[in-house]
């Protein structure tokens, strides 16, 4: 039976805007709490849906994955992201997706592993000689510098060290000013006026010139290291034959680099603001780390010993999901759960909201990693809990964020302590991805034994 969809109408167009622009994650609580978990707001130009309900999500991302694409908000990411895996659409996505999916395999990430631990054993080195200091350090920075190191190496193993710091450096600026059009689309036409458009597209040329020297060189390299580059470059249509171009590589690789190293930075920045206040989980944590590991680097296979580890990191991204929405457009007419939709409507998959729900999970702001022990997840509803989102469109990474999330959990925990820092109060913010606004200072101490 056909229901009317409920429509959230206070405040005036204009202010419905302005709440959702400045605060899309608690304007979108105040709807719900009002009409439920599956609503629409006018905004004149649009109606967007607010969604936090799991068979919609289901329908949505699953089911009816067919009928809905991309929404308009990742056209902006395309400006720096190009036409990779994250933006493209169609049977040029369904390609790209087969080239790629082969480097995540298991057998890959196997190999991969190897240069994540190297790096993870210079960065503890380093993290050593911030111990003790009077002055805080912001966790959040630290997760997003190994993070980027992680992903960097793991993409292009060694080359050139200095530019790849460059590449660093500049894409974070682009994608500020990314950002910037993402939240304030209304003001984009004044980036053309006041230089900073150009300055982005400055920003772009240096990239670009970096990742396009790379390649040029592996492909002239008789060397070719086991990292996701020489994997990107090694794969070939199973149809066709054909193997990527030069753009569409650089465009994956970008992609890859994006993607793969703010949304495992937040996940660990947030577990460590966990653990902090859950003292007893981390004891656990330690427990389980001891008796698996001792003092020793974990091997690839190690990390199936370690489902405490794990339990944690799900129990973070539950609370705080790095990827807090995701974003589609109906490209038809359909029907979700007897709510008629109507073609090029927007969703707002509140993920955030769906790992809050209190229908499926009990107290659910509280913090409890023994939700995804073996035992509960056999009655857990799967569609409740989506970190990596559903469907087709799933994030390809998943496996490779778990492993380098594990390793980087366990073998810092083990050594030190992170003290939060009085005076600072922890909030979220709904940014491209779900960040600790202002970061999160902490104190880095040695663990006392
Ligand atoms: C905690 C870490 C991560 C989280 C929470 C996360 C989350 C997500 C989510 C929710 C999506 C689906 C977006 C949508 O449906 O619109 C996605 C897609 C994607 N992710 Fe991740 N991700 C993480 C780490 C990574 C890593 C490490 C990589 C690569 C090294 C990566 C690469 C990608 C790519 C390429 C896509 C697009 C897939 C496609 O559409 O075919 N992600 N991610």
């Amino acid at each position: 039976m056909r229901k009317e969809v409920p429509t959230y109408r206070k405040k005036g167009l204009f202010g419905r805007m302005k709440a959702l622009f400045r605060n899309p994650l608690n304007f979108s609580a105040e709807v719900r709490q009002e009409l439920g978990d599956f609503a629409k707001v006018d905004l004149g130009f649009r109606t967007i849906y607010l969604v936090s309900n799991p068979a919609a999500i289901k329908h949505i991302l699953q089911t009816n994955n067919k009928r809905y694409g991309k929404s308009p908000a990742y056209e902006q990411l395309k400006l720096a992201l190009g036409n990779g895996l994250v933006t493209s659409k169609g049977d040029f996505w369904r390609k790209q997706r087969r080239l790629a999916q082969p480097s995540f395999h298991k057998k890959r990430l196997e190999e991969l592993f190897a240069g994540m631990v190297e790096e993870t054993s210079k960065y503890l080195e380093r993290l050593e000689a911030r111990k003790d200091r009077e002055s805080p350090t912001d966790i959040c920075e630290e997760m997003a510098k190994i993070t980027a190191t992680i992903v960097l190496r793991t993409l292009f193993s060694a080359d050139n060290k200095a530019n790849l710091k460059l590449l660093y450096e500049t894409i974070n600026e682009a994608q500020e000013y990314v950002l910037y059009r993402t939240n304030y689309p209304f003001l984009i036409p004044f980036c053309y006026l006041n230089g900073r458009h150009r300055k982005f597209k400055k920003q772009l040329k240096v990239f670009d010139d970096i990742i396009y020297e790379i390649i040029n060189q592996r492909k002239e390299s008789t060397e070719q290291p086991a990292d996701l580059l020489s994997m990107l470059l090694r794969a070939r249509d199973e149809e066709t034959g054909e193997g990527m171009s030069d753009q569409q590589l650089r465009d994956e690789v970008i992609t890859l680099f994006v993607a793969g190293h703010e949304t495992s930075a937040n996940a660990l920045s947030w577990a460590w603001y966990a653990l902090a206040k859950n003292p007893a989980v981390k004891m656990k944590l330690r427990a389980e780390i001891a008796a698996v590991l001792g003092d020793r680097m974990p091997s690839f296979d190690d990390l199936k010993a370690l489902p405490y580890t794990k339990q944690v990191l799900a129990e973070t991204m539950r609370l705080y999901p790095p990827a807090w929405v995701v974003g589609r457009e109906s490209l038809a007419a359909d029907e979700i759960n007897g709510w008629p939709i109507q073609k090029k409507e927007i969703f707002l998959l509140n993920i955030h909201a769906l790992h809050r729900h209190p229908d499926f999970w009990e107290d659910p702001e509280r913090f409890d990693p023994e939700r995804f022990a073996v035992e509960n997840v056999k009655t857990m509803s799967r569609q409740s809990y989506l970190p990596f989102g559903s469907g087709p469109r799933m994030c390809i990474g998943n496996h490779f964020a778990m492993m380098e999330m594990q390793l980087l959990l366990a073998t810092l925990v083990r050594k030190f302590d992170f003290t939060l820092s009085d005076g600072h109060t922890v909030t979220g913010v709904p940014l491209i991805v779900y960040k600790p606004k202002g970061g999160i200072p902490v104190h880095i101490t040695g663990v006392q034994s």
